[in-house]
């Protein structure tokens, strides 16, 4: 079995290629080409797996990748992924996270169609939700241009099974996070944050919206709903969730209890982190995922949160920071 990961320097990307690489997959991934390589998070997997220059935004290069690797399975992860950067640069979010994924689907219509395609979509198409919890026939209400991207990459998909009968399907994804989450993240800057302040290195912690609330799970149990989606015997959507949701203040509270301080002597509210338009919660009906695929989260938000902070404090002891 041969796979190939778009994204697979990021957090999802690692943990999915650990994944496949366990279950016997060839496991094939496209980096973008920059000045330094930032393999940080699958540098344990180096010599397993084979790397690939493409780039979402070059049509060419992804069929040129097609080609040579002659996957199986496509694994759409790239994207521009982060919220806030999204208001700064709208236009490339939507090159890479929505025009991106008709080039992959366009590469693999050209080289080949028999090609089972995972495109990442999110919760964040939920947006001002219009039902609660959200499930697969919930209506998207987007509030920033990633949210619009992602229901472009996910009507896309859907488009693109329907018109061409590929094996495409997407993934409503809500957030999953882990100790590789990005520190721009709202849990990992929590974490790495507490661990910093219990290191003593710093004394406080900026934060934008505490009452946000989101459906957070971990991202390692989330990469097995990707699979199982492209070992399924029809190509369909699946909202992936716990149908849990806690609130930022309450993630603090589990980081800060677990480094042993009162988080209200550390934690200062800045309005500068506040977004223009704010998804204010979201709760997954994953129930579909759970009845066809047979997929549930094991991790709790606690456990993981716990474990997030614990590993950020080893890697501060370690010198990091
Ligand atoms: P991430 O850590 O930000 O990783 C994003 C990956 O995309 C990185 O490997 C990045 O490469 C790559 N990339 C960005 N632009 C590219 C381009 N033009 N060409 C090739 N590669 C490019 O994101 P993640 O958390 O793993 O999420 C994976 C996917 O799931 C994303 O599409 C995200 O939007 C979606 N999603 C995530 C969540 C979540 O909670 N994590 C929830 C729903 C959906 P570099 O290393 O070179 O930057
Ligand atoms: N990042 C960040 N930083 N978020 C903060 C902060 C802060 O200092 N303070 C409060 N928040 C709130 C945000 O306003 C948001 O409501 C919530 O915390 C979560 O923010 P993020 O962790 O940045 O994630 P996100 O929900 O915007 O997006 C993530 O999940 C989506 C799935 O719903 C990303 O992984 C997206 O790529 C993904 O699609």
């Amino acid at each position: 079995m041969i796979a190939l990961i778009t994204g697979i320097t990021g957090q999802d990307g690692s943990y999915l290629a650990e994944f496949l690489l366990d279950r016997g997959y060839e496991v094939h991934g496209v980096v973008r080409r920059s000045s330094v390589e930032k393999y940080d998070r699958i540098s344990h997997l180096r010599d397993r797996v084979t790397l690939h220059q493409a780039d979402l935004l070059d049509q060419l290069s992804l069929i040129r990748v097609l080609e040579r690797v002659e996957p199986r399975e496509v694994y759409n992860l790239a994207a521009q992924s982060f919220v806030p950067t999204s208001w700064d640069q709208p236009l490339l979010t939507g090159e890479f996270t929505a025009l991106g994924v008709t080039r992959m689907l366009e590469a693999i219509r050209a080289v080949d169609p028999a090609i089972r395609f995972y495109q990442a979509s999110s919760s964040e198409m939920f947006g001002k939700v219009r039902e609660t919890p959200q499930n697969e026939d919930t209506p998207f209400y987007p509030r920033s241009p990633y949210g619009v991207a992602k229901v472009y990459g996910h009507f896309i998909t859907v488009n693109y099974r329907e018109s061409y009968d590929l094996f495409a399907t997407s993934g409503i994804l809500f957030n999953h996070e882990s100790p590789r989450r990005g520190r721009e993240f709202v849990t990992r800057k929590v974490s790495w944050e507490a661990a910093r302040i219990h290191g003593g290195l710093v004394d406080r912690l900026s934060i934008g919206n505490l009452r946000a609330e989101r459906d957070w799970g971990f991202a390692g149990d989330y990469v097995e709903a990707m699979w199982l989606m492209l070992q399924a015997e029809t190509p369909e959507d699946y909202v992936i969730g716990t149908g849990v949701t806690n609130s930022v203040q309450r993630l603090i509270e589990i980081a800060f209890d677990e480094i042993g301080r009162d988080w209200r002597e550390h934690v200062e509210q800045d309005p500068a982190l506040l977004r223009p338009a704010e998804v204010e919660r979201l709760c997954a009906d994953p129930s579909k995922a759970k009845r066809q695929l047979g997929w549930e989260p094991r991790m709790s938000f606690e456990e993981m949160i716990r474990l997030m902070v614990r590993t950020d404090i080893e890697r501060i002891d370690a010198g990091a920071g």
